[in-house]
């Protein structure tokens, strides 16, 4: 069968923003410690860092980190994770049930940051912490040192201010499992007035409201129809999550998720769209899916209750290969809504349902790797609305799909076409031809690859090259249409040079 694709370079969605490709650090179980950050282990640098940990960082290309959570930023008091390493306490962390001996705070965070090149978003907590409390961290971190708490940043070896723009209003507070969760109208209230003092203590500050924690949440809309009103201009994103697995077993329903997430997405820019509109504003919201990701195998309680203990193995998921067809699906969603999608984070990024583990002084590359990493090594440049005609099917789970999962991104700068396919069909090759309107396609550039023979494949200590990305030369082009046939259960990008 085939699936035909057409793309003029002036059909564009909107620009994509660099900071879809984020990633999210929580202190919970081992992703900071033991992940990131482990004085201990043979590849530490002068810091601390994890050295073979961030050399696969960087090779997501990520733009943004989140941090500190999490459902452990509603109990986390940044005071506690400043200061002399020795004068920092240990205090019992109930989100995770596990003990926090503060090793790795604010200042940490920060230097990782810089060492990596990312731009930090940090969640304050309007869990159990003030608006005061809130707004004295962007004082630590943004203001001018002549006050008494920027004055603590210098003295914590940091004079010049670490100019932190993105903050997150607090995390997922319409669940009933979040320290401190209170109905919607409560959370507006703390919400605005942790976000006034933040605006006013510097004005360069760019906020996210906590939206809904998923579409199966009872208040799902309505909360954050509610948040948003309330805040009016004070809200520049609303947070969206989403945590999504293989619920029935059956891997073409699985694969057809990306409707729900399309729709996801769609309903709650409508909500944007609604408010901004009620209000007759110039501003409105944008999305900022600040958790994102395949969770399922590990979820029963126990899963995530750390027993009391520092740094226990918690929600360590294996991934294989049709998880990594999903995380591809996510990204591809986020290009298709560039007009309204303008933050993501892969929720998380070391160990915890994370793309990268360690185990003692090694590190094990999870087949979701690979397409976050295709993806978002071409993610710069304008999202395009393609035309695509081509086979579909019924999933019982998710509605009418197309088999093939597609988005492109023109690059006008270098004059690159970047074409992201998924097929996901079970059993079938899938050809596809592309053309392009308005433009020759004079090559390619590159093409990778990653296809399995099973939807379980998934890499292991034992064989930790089982599920990669290869290059590819399956890619036939003449003048202005191209062809491929597309392996079944496979996720292909292209980078094409348009004359
Ligand atoms: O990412 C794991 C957890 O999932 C986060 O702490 C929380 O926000 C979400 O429920």
């Amino acid at each position: 069968m085939t699936t035909s694709i057409e793309l003029h370079t002036e059909f564009v969605i909107d620009a994509v923003s660099p900071l879809i490709f984020g990633g999210f650090l929580e202190h919970m179980g081992r992703c900071i410690y033991e992940g990131v950050y482990d004085p201990d282990s043979a590849h530490a640098d002068e810091d601390g860092f994890r050295t073979d940990v961030l050399e696969a960082l960087r090779g997501l290309d990520l733009s943004v980190v989140r941090y500190p959570g999490g459902n452990f930023a509603s109990g986390y008091h940044w005071r506690d994770g400043i200061g002399p390493l020795d004068e920092r306490p240990v205090v019992r962390e109930l989100a995770w049930q596990s003990i926090e001996p503060n090793r790795f705070g604010t200042e940490e965070f920060l230097k990782l940051c810089r060492k990596l090149g990312w731009e930090p978003m940090l969640a304050v907590n309007l869990g159990t912490g003030t608006p005061e409390e809130a707004r004295d961290w962007v004082e630590y971190c943004n203001a001018p040192t002549g006050t008494r708490i920027a004055d603590l940043r210098a003295a914590n070896g940091s004079e010049p201010p670490h100019g932190v723009e993105l903050w997150c209003l607090g995390n997922e507070m319409d669940g009933p499992w979040q320290l401190g969760h209170v109905p919607a109208a409560d959370y507006a209230v703390r919400a605005q007035q942790a976000a006034k003092m933040m605006k006013d203590c510097d004005r360069s500050v760019r906020l996210v409201a906590c939206g809904s924690s998923g579409p199966q949440m009872p208040t799902y809309l309505d909360w954050d129809r509610v948040v948003l009103e309330y805040l009016g201009g004070l809200a520049d994103y609303v947070s969206l999550h989403r945590y999504v697995g293989n619920a029935n077993g059956v891997t073409s329903d699985y694969l057809a998720i990306t409707n729900s997430i399309d729709r996801q997405i769609e309903e709650v820019d409508a909500c944007c769209r609604f408010v901004q509109g009620k209000r007759r504003g110039s501003k409105r919201a944008y999305l900022c899916f600040d958790e994102w990701n395949v969770w399922y195998k590990l979820r029963a309680r126990e899963d995530m209750d750390g027993g009391a203990k520092f740094a226990p193995h918690l929600i360590e998921e294996i991934y294989n290969v049709e998880d990594a067809l999903v995380v591809a699906g996510f990204l591809q969603s986020f290009i298709r809504h560039a007009d309204s999608v303008k933050i993501a984070n892969i929720a998380q990024l070391v160990n915890i349902i994370a793309p990268i583990q360690t185990r003692g002084d090694d590190l094990l590359i999870q087949s979701t790797y690979w397409p976050f990493q295709m993806i978002s090594q071409r993610g710069r440049g304008l999202a395009l609305r393609a035309s695509v005609r081509g086979p579909r099917y019924e999933s019982e789970l998710y509605g009418d799909v197309a088999l093939l999962d597609t988005s492109a991104i023109f690059d006008p700068e270098r004059g690159e076409l970047h074409l992201f396919l998924t097929n996901r069909s079970e059993s079938e090759v899938e050809r596809v031809e592309l053309k392009v309107l308005d433009r020759a396609i004079g090559g390619v550039v590159s093409a990778e690859q990653l296809a399995g023979s099973s939807p379980h494949d998934a890499n292991s200590w034992d064989e930790p090259e089982r599920v990669v990305k290869r290059a590819w030369d399956g890619v036939h082009c003449d003048g202005q249409t191209a062809s491929a046939e597309l392996p079944p259960l496979s996720f292909t990008a292209v980078t094409f040079r348009l004359a």
